[in-house]
C-alpha cells in the first residue's frame, strides 16, 4: 500500500512536470486523475453498454494481458499498475477512444508498457474494463441502463458445429463439459467460464480431470545430457524449478535461450484460440454451452 501511494504520487509528479497526459489538453483525465474524480463528472455513466461477447473477450485478455498489474479486479496489482477503477482516463471512455491508445503506449514513460494486440483485442479490452466500471457505478449496482443485455443472441446448432470442429479435440460434451450449464446457470459467467478457460473451482468443484489437465509442462534441452520434462513449478529470467515424475524438484540455471526450455500450457492453448474467435462464434457457442445440463 505504502509502494503504491508512492507509486501513485510518482506518477503524478511525473505527469504533470513532463505534461505527458494521453489527453486533449484540459481533458478530465490524465494520469492520476482519479484523484479529481468527486468532481462529480462520471461520465462513464452516460456510455452505451459494449457488446456482451466483446466483454468476455475483453475479459480474457485482460487476465492475460492487464491483470498482473492491475490486479484481477482492477484495483492495481503485484507489478505496479495503478487502480483502474478510479481513473479518471478509463472512467471517460466511451468506446476504446482512450483506454486503446494506452495499451498500445501512449503512456510508456510512466510505466505503462505498449502492449501487442490488434485494435479489435485492445477495443474489446477497454470494453471489458467499462463494464467493471459500470458494475461497480452507483453503490455497487449496475445503473440498470447498463445492465447487459441477454448473451443468448447466438445459435446453438451452428455453436455446436464450431464446437466440433473448435473444441473437440480437448473437450466432449458428455464428458469434462457434462453439466457445465447445470454448475453454472448464470449465462454471462458461462460464456466467462468458457472463454477465460475455467472458473477454478469457483462454481462448485471442478471436474476432477480438471486440475491435472491444466498443468503446466515444461522441456528443458541442455546443450548436453538428456532432456528434463516436467511440471513447472517457477520460471523466471534466471532459473527455473521443475518437478519430475520421480517426486524430486529441479532448479536449472538459465542464461538468456540456455538452455532451451519450452513451456507446455493448455490453458495458454485454450486463450490462443481467442484470436480466431468472432463474436458471432462466441454467441453461438455460449447458446450452444447452456444446453449442457
Ligand atoms: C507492466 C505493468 C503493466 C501492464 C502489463 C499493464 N499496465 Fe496499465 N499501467 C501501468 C502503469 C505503471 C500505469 C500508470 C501510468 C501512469 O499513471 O502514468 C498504467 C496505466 C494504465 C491506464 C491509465 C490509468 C490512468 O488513469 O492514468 C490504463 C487505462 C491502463 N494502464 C490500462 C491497461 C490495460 C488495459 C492493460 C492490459 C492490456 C494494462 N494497462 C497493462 C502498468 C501496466
Ligand atoms: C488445446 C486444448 C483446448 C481447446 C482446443 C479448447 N480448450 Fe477449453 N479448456 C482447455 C483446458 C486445458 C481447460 C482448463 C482445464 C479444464 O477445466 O478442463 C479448458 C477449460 C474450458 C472450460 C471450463 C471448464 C470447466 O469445467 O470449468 C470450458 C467451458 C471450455 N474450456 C470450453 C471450450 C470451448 C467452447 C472451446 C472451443 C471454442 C475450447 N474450450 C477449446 C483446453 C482447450
Amino acid at each position: 500500500m505504502q509502494f503504491l501511494r508512492g507509486q501513485l504520487a510518482l506518477t503524478i509528479i511525473i505527469a504533470s512536470t513532463c505534461a505527458l497526459l494521453a489527453q486533449p489538453p484540459g481533458g478530465p483525465g490524465g494520469p492520476g486523475g482519479g484523484q479529481r474524480r468527486q468532481g462529480g463528472f462520471v461520465p462513464g455513466q452516460q456510455r452505451p453498454t459494449g457488446d456482451p461477447a466483446a466483454i468476455a473477450r475483453g475479459n480474457s485478455i485482460y487476465g492475460v494481458s492487464c491483470r498482473g498489474c492491475h490486479g484481477a479486479d482492477l484495483r492495481g496489482g503485484d507489478m505496479g499498475g495503478p487502480n483502474l477503477l478510479r481513473s479518471m482516463l478509463a472512467l471517460s471512455d466511451r468506446d476504446g477512444e482512450k483506454i486503446v491508445p494506452v495499451i498500445q503506449g501512449s503512456m510508456q514513460s510512466t510505466g505503462m508498457p505498449a502492449i501487442k494486440m490488434s485494435e479489435d483485442d485492445a477495443k474489446a479490452t477497454a470494453a471489458y474494463v467499462r463494464s467493471v466500471l459500470a458494475m461497480i457505478g452507483g453503490q455497487g449496482k449496475p445503473p440498470s441502463s447498463l445492465e447487459p443485455p441477454t448473451i443468448l443472441v447466438g445459435n446453438a446448432a451452428e455453436g455446436k458445429a464450431y464446437f466440433a470442429t473448435k473444441c473437440a479435440s480437448c473437450h466432449q460434451a458428455d464428458g469434462d463439459l457434462k453439466g457445465l450449464a447445470t454448475r453454472i446457470k448464470d449465462e454471462k459467467q458461462l460464456q466467462n467460464v468458457w472463454v477465460g478457460g475455467g472458473a477454478r473451482g469457483r462454481f462448485g468443484p471442478a471436474p476432477a480431470a480438471s486440475s491435472a489437465r491444466r498443468t503446466v509442462t515444461v522441456t528443458v534441452t541442455p546443450t548436453t545430457g538428456p532432456k528434463i520434462e516436467g511440471r513447472l513449478v517457477r520460471i523466471d529470467d534466471f532459473l527455473l524449478t521443475v518437478a519430475l515424475a520421480d517426486g524430486s524438484v529441479r532448479t536449472i540455471r538459465r542464461d538468456g535461450d540456455t538452455p532451451k526450455v519450452d513451456v507446455h500450457d493448455p490453458l495458454a492453448q485454450h486463450k490462443e484460440l481467442l484470436i480466431q474467435y468472432t463474436d458471432k462464434n462466441m454467441h453461438d457457442v455460449t447458446a450452444y454451452l447452456v444446453t449442457l445440463k
